[in-house]
């Protein structure tokens, strides 16, 4: 796969412009879209955990974790407004793409996540796993307003997997490492499902369009080989998952 469009090189006005061909106009909705949904779902989640988490060590982080998904997702939508694209326009495009294994984390934390453990397992599934989504793929971006928006959202994205690698080590202490292995075992497959499926066609003509820079898999290997460590560091341990997409318990 090579690149056609250098990092950074289109503005929105080549895409009103017509200086685009339509089907990465089509892609990079698609693809913003699905970045705004994740940012939106998340943030229903830590709202969600700020109704049934009382410790305030934890409720002042999951505040301010609250307020930062809430500016992702409107930096995103945003993105989109330039374009053309209305928020509700963007979500009915995932109509489909939302009952799929790819936002069944996302999903689960804002609809389903009931305390601590749940908190620490969507920290570790979505915003650790975001982080590298962004990092790797979003920052260096064809569409310049989405690498511009990537490089805001991942300065406060660091300081969420910093808080994910904190809360795994402290809920290891305090909840006993069974507990969080089976949390971990129930959350772990939702996690790399959160990457999507490997080789689509959709990834391709994002690759092609320099929308994205690697493939799901790729990212998804990266993310599993980093969470091993910090897993193992904190005396717990990592589940083994199924091979293909979508992943499962082996
Ligand atoms: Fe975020
Ligand atoms: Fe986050």
């Amino acid at each position: 796969m090579t690149r056609r469009l250098q990092p950074s090189s289109v503005e929105a006005t080549d895409v009103l412009g017509g200086r685009v061909d339509g089907n990465f106009v089509r892609v990079l909705t698609r693809l913003l879209a699905a970045h705004a949904m994740a940012e939106k779902l998340t943030a229903a989640g830590y709202e969600r955990a700020l109704e049934n988490i009382t410790r305030p060590e934890l409720s002042a982080i999951i505040h301010k974790n609250l307020a930062e998904e809430h500016k992702h997702a409107t930096l995103i939508y945003e993105a989109l407004a330039e374009i053309g694209v209305s928020e509700v326009q963007a979500d009915r495009c995932l109509v489909t793409a939302l009952k799929g294994p790819a936002f069944a984390a996302p999903r689960h934390f804002a609809e389903h996540s009931a305390g601590e453990l749940d908190l620490v397992m969507a920290a570790v599934s979505l915003d650790m796993t975001g982080l590298l989504m962004i990092g790797v793929n979003y920052r260096e971006s064809s569409y310049a307003p989405h690498a511009r928006a990537a490089e805001v959202i991942l300065q406060e994205e660091e300081e969420h997997d910093l808080f994910a690698s904190n809360v795994l080590r402290d809920a290891a202490e305090r909840l006993g490492a069974e507990s969080v292995n089976t949390a971990l075992r129930e959350w772990l497959p939702r996690a790399v499902n959160f990457f999507g499926p490997p080789g689509s066609g959709f990834t391709f003509d994002c690759i092609t369009y320099g929308l994205k820079a690697r493939d799901n898999k790729e990212i998804a290997d990266l993310y599993l080989s980093l969470l091993e460590r910090r897993v193992h560091q904190a005396g717990l341990d990592m589940p083994n998952i199924t091979r293909d997409y979508p992943h499962g318990l082996a």
